[in-house]
């Protein structure tokens, strides 16, 4: 089978202290959405940085279109087409919500209206309040800037911890619905996501997490019919 557009493979790891991650492994095909499911401290948030480069790993590899980038810094890692919205802290409250998105482009050295247009676009609340300190927008406009600033540097994938965190269920699905979108235009999707049922159900593939090692990985249709995992992780 051919590789998976990005793969972090068997990563072992933890921030300098006991492991986090044993073995863990999480994958996403291009264009297609994988969601990370699992308890609270089961390491999700500590796989997405492993990810995206932001933990020392003591063993395993990230590899992004066939490339080992295990070594690469974070910003290099945005500069190979990674896009990363942590789970906090993902905005800048005090600056307007076009100014975040100017410092999502950082790393451009181009033109980058038209990507600012496609944002708007896609989030058209954003164009309405761009003048706007975004510390002022509701908690999914807050989200919808944090998924915005991330897309400026026109990543081929985009990992989302927790997107919907804190929003309401007709936000969470309208934001859903823009992921999809996302996906839809080639971008991969690598996700965390603690509203589970919801989340695997627009997933390619998902992957629960229990105790920083991988537990179930299925199609996303799949583990919502396994029993198990619905007793143990969906709430029955
Ligand atoms: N910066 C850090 N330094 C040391 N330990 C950490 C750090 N961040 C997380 N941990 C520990 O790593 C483990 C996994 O945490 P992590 O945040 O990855 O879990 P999570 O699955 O994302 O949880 P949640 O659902 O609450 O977001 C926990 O035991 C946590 O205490
Ligand atoms: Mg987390």
């Amino acid at each position: 089978m051919a590789e998976p557009f990005l793969i972090g493979e068997a990563m072992t790891g933890g921030y300098g202290g006991a492991d986090i991650l044993h073995s863990c492994t999480i994958a996403v095909e291009k264009g297609e959405i994988a969601v990370i499911v699992g308890p609270n401290g089961a390491g999700k948030s500590t796989a997405m940085k492993a990810v995206f480069g932001m933990l020392r790993l003591r063993e395993g590899r990230v590899r992004l279109a066939g490339e080992d980038i295990t070594a690469l810094s974070p910003q290099d890692r945005v500069a190979k087409g990674m896009g990363f919205v942590p789970q906090t802290h993902n905005i800048f409250g005090s600056m307007t919500v076009e100014e975040n998105l100017e410092m999502g482009a950082f790393i451009r050295r181009d033109d980058f209206a038209d990507t600012m247009t496609q944002v708007y676009d896609l989030f058209p609340i954003l164009k309405q309040k761009r003048h706007q300190p975004a510390g002022e927008l509701s908690g999914g406009q807050r989200q919808q800037v944090a998924v915005g600033r991330a897309l400026m540097t026109q990543p081929s994938v985009l990992m989302l911890d927790e997107p919907t965190a804190g929003v309401s269920p007709i936000v969470m699905d309208e934001l859903f619905d823009r992921i999809i979108e996302v996906a839809r235009s080639g971008i991969s999707i690598l996700m965390v996501e603690q509203n589970a049922r919801q989340a695997l159900d627009i997933a390619d593939k998902g992957y629960v997490l229990v105790q920083g090692a991988n537990r179930f990985t299925d199609t996303g249709r799949a583990l919502l019919a396994d029993p198990e995992v619905r007793r143990s992780f969906l709430g029955g």
